[in-house]
């Protein structure tokens, strides 16, 4: 029995690159089944009779596209940080410095603060047509405050990343390399039960090449996968080193050389780029266009965090994208999707084709064009995790 039809798609967006149409393999006037949390059948509207019995939701010539996949969020943490943006606003550089007032509140906050503070950012995330997304620890930095992050992160995602080495923790001040021992010793030990990632902040303020390497080294033997903060503030060589450990995807890259994005290109590296950093710290954006022209696989990510990226609004972030980064508007829905779920080494999302999950986002809008061409309006008007309903504008 089908548990969910979609009829009357004017635009669908399928990722599947069989269907010969470009990158985004579109399909018009199409529909689609959904089986047990999962797409049966793909194809033209007039030919879903034979494929269902279920009554089929009329889309009414409007578009659907694949649920966004968020490959990098920090969501668990405490209070905000809106006054510095606005010194920044006014002429102030962003640091990684700031991230220590987030860990003071985030110390001080008890388990159930956090976890309203995830749940109202997840169901901002869905409002938004994200359906997967990756939340990282790293507002806690110690031992303690670190495992609470990472054991609140795994009741709202399967993607959770070990991040205890975003900056040296402030108790260690001046004791960069003592601070390396925990992260890698005890605070390893206690958090990678809960995670699927390790992830270092590997810049200027953070943490050095050999920091970095010996961090994520040290979670690959603990069976954590890698993926890395590289090159936001500064270029200190993370790219050659994320390359060289075969990271998932290396993240920010806003400083990069040639010999960088060649390196990306012939990698299996992910490099995901985070145009609300950008945007939010007035930083100049990322080379897109160089990287997928060498043909680096490229993925677009909210990272949602209150000091240098507060947004969870994916298609805001496909919008600067297009805008300032002058990606295709196709190339950044490809990003947003199936790039971000290259990024987490998912195959099961990021696309809408039969065996996938049925994550999917309806618009208010007949082409996914109107993602960026229509810049801050609310288009996603119902979104579907597994074929369950997480977000609808329609009242019943
Ligand atoms: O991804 N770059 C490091 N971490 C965050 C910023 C965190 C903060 O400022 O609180 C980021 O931009
Ligand atoms: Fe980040």
């Amino acid at each position: 029995m089908s548990n969910l039809v979609l009829t009357n798609i004017g635009e669908l967006v399928t990722n599947d690159h069989s269907i010969n149409n470009g990158q985004l393999g579109i399909i018009n006037d199409a529909a689609l089944v959904v089986d047990n949390g999962v797409i049966t059948w793909v194809g033209q509207a007039s030919d879903l009779d034979a494929h269902t019995s279920t009554k089929p939701m009329d889309m009414h010539g409007q578009s659907v596209i694949p649920g966004f996949v968020d490959s990098h969020a920090h969501l668990v943490f405490a209070g905000e940080r809106s006054h510095e943006f606005a010194a920044r606003m006014a002429g102030e550089k962003y640091e990684a410095g700031g991230i220590k007032t987030t860990v003071a509140a985030t110390r001080a906050a008890d388990d159930d603060d956090l976890r309203t503070n995830v749940s109202r950012l997840v169901d901002e995330m869905h409002a938004c047509g994200i359906t997967t997304f990756e939340t990282k620890s790293g507002y806690g930095l110690d031992v303690e405050t670190e495992q609470r992050s990472v054991r609140i992160a795994t009741e709202f995602t399967d993607e959770v990343t070990y991040l205890g080495a975003h900056v040296v923790s402030p108790d260690y001040a001046g004791r960069a390399d003592e601070y390396v021992d925990l992260v890698v010793g005890e605070m390893l030990n206690a958090c990678a039960p809960h995670a699927k990632w390790i992830d270092v902040f590997c810049d200027r303020g953070a943490f050095t090449v050999e920091q970095a390497r010996t961090i994520l080294s040290a979670g690959m033997s603990a069976g954590l996968i890698p993926r890395m903060h590289a090159n936001q503030l500064e270029n200190l060589g993370a790219v050659a080193l994320a390359v060289e450990l075969d990271v998932a995807s290396a993240d920010h890259l806003t400083h990069l050389t040639d010999e960088d994005i060649a390196a990306l290109a012939s990698s299996n590296t992910v490099a995901t780029l985070v145009p609300g950093a950008e945007f939010s710290t007035r930083a100049t954006y990322p080379r897109a266009r160089d990287l997928i022209d060498s043909g680096a696989k490229v993925a677009l990510a909210t990272d949602c965090n209150p000091g240098s990226s507060y947004t969870t609004n994916m298609p805001f972030c496909i919008a600067v994208a297009v805008r300032d980064m002058k990606m295709t508007p196709a190339e950044a829905l490809y990003a947003a999707t199936a790039g971000g779920a290259q990024a987490l080494r998912r195959t099961d999302v990021g696309r809408i084709t039969v065996g996938s999950r049925a994550d999917i986002t309806a618009l208010n809008a007949p082409s996914y064009i109107h993602l960026a061409y229509r810049p801050g309006v609310p288009l996603v008007k119902h979104v579907w995790s597994q074929g369950n309903t997480i977000f609808s504008t329609q009242h019943n």
